[in-house]
């Protein structure tokens, strides 16, 4: 593995898109009928085609030489204290949207270096996006499918950095959990209104590319979050736990990510809640 130098980064970059690409169009029309089982518990769905997923990038990948860890079969030891470089996957996120109506599911890839991911890439199959990113050097967006050689539409477009909207200016999503908590139920009041897509990686995507202005949630893993994290913070996102711990991506534990005035909004409902 070679120095983080930004030549470097690109070429991990550009493997990871071709890996999560194919992935994708085998995803969309894995060409079998889909095999169900629950984890741990009935909620807790995997099929064939998330570990086919799993498998196919981690194929890919091997040239890299970095090791990865992945929600299905691929795991880093002590992961929460790990240093060095390694791929975070997560071959399918929204596995549930996945079996239940093929739309909401995302291949989340992200590279973290000493815990700090340090390249993104998130596709949204179902839509044809494919968000990329560069720790401190942006992100963008592009078709998920290459489109003919030199079209403007095919290339990839950088994202905005996000406009500082209050909580009064934007929708809030979160996850259905925490719609019991007396905090959460004030930022929605004071909101737009309230969205829940199911797919931790594609909620994250909304709020770097604009479209919500917060999003929060309990009990994330680091594969949901590490490729979103870059997308957001390269966008000028905040980003901490939901009681305004820092934020690390190699641990699980809550999310709450938004434009830095509506995310001082939210947790200052959340506290005065908790006080
Ligand atoms: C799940 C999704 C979902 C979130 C769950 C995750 P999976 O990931 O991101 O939105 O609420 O906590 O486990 O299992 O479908 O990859
Ligand atoms: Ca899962
Ligand atoms: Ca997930
Ligand atoms: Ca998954």
């Amino acid at each position: 593995v070679g120095p983080t130098s930004s030549a470097c980064l690109e070429e991990l970059l550009a493997c990871g898109v071709a890996a999560v690409r194919q992935a994708a169009a085998f995803a969309l029309d894995p060409g079998e009928e889909l095999r169900v089982e629950a984890k741990a518990h009935r909620n807790d769905l995997v099929t064939q085609v998330d570990r086919g997923v799993e498998e196919r990038i981690a194929g890919h990948l091997e040239a890299t030489g970095v090791p990865i860890h992945g929600e299905e079969a691929h795991r880093v030891e002590d992961f929460e204290t790990y240093l060095g470089r390694a791929w975070v996957l997560d071959p399918i996120d929204g596995t549930l949207n996945y079996v239940a109506t093929h739309r909401d599911w995302a291949i989340s890839l992200a590279l973290v270096d000493d815990g700090a991911p340090t390249v993104a890439v998130l596709a949204d199959p179902v839509a044809g996006r494919l968000y990329t990113a560069i720790r401190g050097r942006g992100a963008w967006v592009q078709p998920l499918l290459e489109g003919s050689a030199g079209t403007d539409d095919a290339a990839p477009r950088a994202l905005e950095r996000l406009e500082d909207l209050p909580l009064s200016e934007g929708m809030l999503i979160a996850h259905y959990q925490l719609t019991q908590d007396a905090g959460i139920g004030q930022a929605i009041e004071a909101s737009r209104g309230m969205r829940c897509y199911g797919a931790a990686a594609l909620e994250m995507a909304e709020v770097a590319a604009g479209g919500a202005v917060v999003y929060a949630q309990p009990r994330l893993q680091p594969w949901d979050v590490a490729a979103g994290a870059l997308l957001c913070a390269e966008t000028g996102a905040a980003l901490t736990r939901m009681d305004g711990a820092p934020f690390d991506v190699r641990r699980a534990g809550s999310l709450l990510v938004g434009t830095p005035t509506a995310h001082a909004e939210v947790l200052g409902h959340l506290r005065a809640v908790g006080d």
